[in-house]
């Protein structure tokens, strides 16, 4: 007997994720980095496989338990994030950049632990790329998802970086809420596409906000 395979929203998509926060080294045993837990992108990846997807998961945190079923990268930087995006991307049929990427890197990268000299300190710092934007630029079939986690003013950024990186659609939160953001299990989002009314979803756990952006996402493409 053979079972016909239900037909899933995403069944034989190449998902592409990013997840957690880039670290940028200052010396071997120090380094910035952000709040960012990677639950909402380990979230995401679950979510896309369930859905169907062939998921691939660019991970910048070791603190999350390895998927089932998903294929994961490992990278600590913006700049290594970036490339391992780039090495996937061209057959990427949806990209979502669920990492909260550094923004700023040490200029100088000590290779020997630094030594305190009994003075102040200044650290010199780079801009690094912007992923999401770069991906933006160079889009060809893919659908592109960004994050915004901001504390005031949500949708007017998050519109601002819907456009500015050409994305397809921002999922923006308030970090700042209560049972949402960072190192919550659950998180409140509005999902912003060009063009579109804003979707506010409901509080939920990570996992069932991650589907149903995945599903509004899935109608697109
Ligand atoms: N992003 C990225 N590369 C960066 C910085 C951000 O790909 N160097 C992506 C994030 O993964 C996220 C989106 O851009 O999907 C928005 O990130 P966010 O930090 O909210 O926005 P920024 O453009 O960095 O602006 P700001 O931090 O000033 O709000
Ligand atoms: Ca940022």
């Amino acid at each position: 007997l053979i079972k016909k395979e239900k037909q899933l929203p995403l069944s034989g998509k190449n998902v592409l994720i990013t997840a957690g926060g880039t670290k940028e080294r200052i010396d071997p045993v120090r380094y910035l980095t952000n709040d960012s837990s990677g639950k909402m992108g380990y979230a995401m990846a679950m979510a896309a496989r369930d859905l169907g997807a062939n998921v691939t998961l660019i991970s910048a945190t070791q603190h999350q338990s390895e998927p089932f079923g998903i294929a994961i990268h490992y990278v600590e930087s913006a700049e290594e994030m970036k490339n391992m995006v780039l090495s996937k991307y061209d057959t990427t049929d949806m990209a979502i950049m669920a990492a909260a990427v550094a923004d700023y890197r040490p200029i100088q990268q000590a290779d020997k632990k630094m030594k305190k000299t009994g003075h102040d300190l200044q650290l010199e710092l780079a801009q690094t790329t912007d992923i999401l934007k770069l991906l933006g630029q160079t889009k060809k079939q893919q659908y592109l998802i960004g994050f915004a986690a901001e504390t005031n003013d949500l949708l007017t950024y998050g519109q601002q970086k819907l456009i500015n990186k050409q994305a397809d659609m921002i999922v923006a939160n308030d970090v700042s809420k209560a049972n949402a953001g960072f190192h919550s299990d659950t998180n409140e989002v509005t999902v912003l596409m060009p063009k579109e009314t804003p979707i506010q979803l409901p509080n939920a756990s990570k996992y069932e906000i991650a589907k149903e952006v995945l599903i509004i996402a899935a109608s697109k493409i």
